[in-house]
């Protein structure tokens, strides 16, 4: 669905990206994980529109969106969640999801969204018309989700979501991150917690100093040895990946 291709980006003159290789299965979570400064989050950015990319490709559905507007990138499909909290903490929780449908062409496509997003995230209903900065930090993730889906996109960029979320409310958005999943969405994910995020996902991938490192099943890179040199500080030398791990 997703295919990121020889990808060189970053900030100025610097690349922070240098040679990303990256496919995201249709229907698939796939979790990124790595040491902070990794480029995790400056990868997702490239894909959302955030970031232009330098060098190298990115298709979605065929079609190259590297470089592509934001808003380009959302009609396409695919919507990026962002790393910190971004309700409007003075607008209502229902102003806010509402937001989230600037796109669709009239109220009542945005009415019709805004019911169907409130069956997976009921809290939009029962909390409609409270601001949202009055919601818990779990329950304010929740509405996030729900304006994400406004748009009913394919696929649903989220970086670092159990952020800040005790661990209830951890469990509670993953769960709704595996039902965006079965309800035929694909998620791209970067999150912090190496074992959770792992253990969601279909697909794992290792980023590290602006590279894929390994990738596997989430199983399959819990147990690889190398990870541990990674989150002990160290680094995988050159050369000592398997090819194997190097699949996809
Ligand atoms: N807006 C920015 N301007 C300049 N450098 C940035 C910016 N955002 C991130 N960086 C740098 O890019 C590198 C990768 O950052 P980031 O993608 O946020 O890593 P991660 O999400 O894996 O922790 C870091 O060295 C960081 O300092
Ligand atoms: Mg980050």
């Amino acid at each position: 669905m997703l295919t990121i291709s020889g990808l060189f980006a970053g900030y100025g003159s610097g690349d922070v990206l240098r040679g990303v290789n990256l496919t995201v299965q249709d229907g698939s979570i796939t979790c990124v994980v790595g040491p902070n400064g990794a480029g995790k989050s400056t990868l997702l950015k490239v894909v959302s529109g955030l970031l232009r990319p330098r060098v190298g490709s990115v298709t979605f559905r065929g079609a190259e969106i590297g470089g592509a507007t934001p808003r380009k990138i959302l009609e396409c499909g695919i919507v990026q969640v962002m790393q910190s909290r971004n309700l409007f903490p003075e607008l209502t929780v229902r102003e806010n999801v509402e937001l989230g449908g600037f796109l669709l062409r009239d109220a009542s496509a945005v009415r019709a969204r805004i019911a169907t997003v409130t069956e997976q995230f009921p809290i939009v209903g029962e909390r409609a018309g409270e601001r949202a900065g009055q919601l818990s930090g779990g329950q304010q993730r929740m509405v996030e989700f729900a304006r994400a889906l406004m748009l009913d996109p394919a696929l649903v960029v989220l970086d670092e979501p159990s952020m800040g979320l005790e661990p209830r409310a951890a469990a509670m958005m993953y769960d709704s991150i595996r039902q965006m999943r079965d309800n035929g969405r694909t998620i791209l994910l970067v999150e912090q917690n190496v074992r959770v995020g792992l253990g969601l996902a279909d697909h794992g991938v290792v980023m590290e100093t602006g590279r894929v490192r390994l990738e596997g099943t989430g199983a399959e890179i819990l147990a690889n040895p190398q990870m541990r040199a990674l989150y002990l500080g160290g680094t995988i030398e050159e050369g000592e990946v398997p090819a194997g791990d190097r699949g996809r």
